[in-house]
């Protein structure tokens, strides 16, 4: 299985503290946003893995990752660049050539878990093919992807919903077979002018290949000024990326 951090965008909504940097190089207590996401694929064993970054700043993730060996012991770190912010399926549809036919894990560049997605990983490579989501209870739904459940079944996904079907997140981890960029290319840009993760994840729904399991300790992104200091208070609890 092949990895992606997806760390594009622009990251708007936290001006002016991305005005002269990338978001996901902001500190989140000790380490830069981007080490979270990098470790939750090298725990899960995934060494293959491809940064899509972009905005005005991307020359400094080479110069702060390398080629990943001194920090995470990893041979090559792959990158690629997102014009503009057009949405996280279409800094995904970016990857195809990289992930080369392969199962992918993705991973968004502001999603922090305390634990590791070993399971959930070795869960899905016995499904073969489809896709895996990870969901987790959460205070404030509204900000989210939000699943509609009907017992062992997500049968719908709602993003950002007024009206949440459920107390549950989608988080920003993602299992994909290799369909996922042939669904990327039939999609129209929502409301906010982005090609949706929701609306690949929804394709997946309507073909009946989707799975979902709830990720074990906490989870939290690291977008907003909120999650950023909450995304720090709990890895100087507990630290983060546990085994
Ligand atoms: O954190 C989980 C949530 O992430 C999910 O519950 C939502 O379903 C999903 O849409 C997403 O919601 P956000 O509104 O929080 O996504 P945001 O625009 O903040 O982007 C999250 C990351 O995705 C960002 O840190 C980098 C990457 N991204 C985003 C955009 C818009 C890109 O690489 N390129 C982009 O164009």
């Amino acid at each position: 299985m092949k990895g992606i951090i997806l760390a594009g965008g622009l990251g708007t909504r936290m001006l002016p503290l991305t005005r002269i940097t990338n978001k996901h190089l902001l500190p989140v207590y000790d380490k830069p946003m981007i080490y979270y996401p990098i470790q939750t694929l090298v725990n899960a064993g995934i060494r293959d893995i491809l940064i899509v970054t972009g905005g005005h700043n991307a020359g400094d993730f080479l110069r702060l990752l390398g080629n990943g060996k001194k920090d995470f012991g990893l041979e090559h770190i792959n990158y690629t660049y997102q014009e503009g912010e057009g949405g996280i399926a279409e800094a995904l549809r970016l990857a195809e050539f990289f992930a080369d036919q392969n199962p992918i894990c993705v991973v968004l560049g502001d999603n922090i878990i305390e634990k590791n997605i070993n399971q959930a990983v070795k869960n899905f490579e016995k499904q073969k093919s489809g896709a895996k989501i990870l969901l987790q209870e959460v205070a404030d739904p509204k900000r989210f992807g939000v699943p509609r459940l009907d017992g062992d079944k997500v049968v719908e996904i709602i993003e950002k919903p007024e009206a949440p079907p459920s107390h549950y997140a989608v988080i920003g981890i993602y299992l994909y077979d290799n369909s996922v960029f042939d669904i990327i290319k039939t999609l129209k840009p929502s409301g906010r002018g982005e090609l949706e993760i929701t609306d690949v994840n929804n394709a997946y729904i309507g073909r009946g290949s989707m799975t979902y399991e709830i990720l074990d300790g906490w989870w939290t992104d690291a977008g907003t000024f909120d999650s950023l200091l909450r995304a720090s208070n709990l890895v100087a609890k507990t630290g983060a990326n546990n085994k």
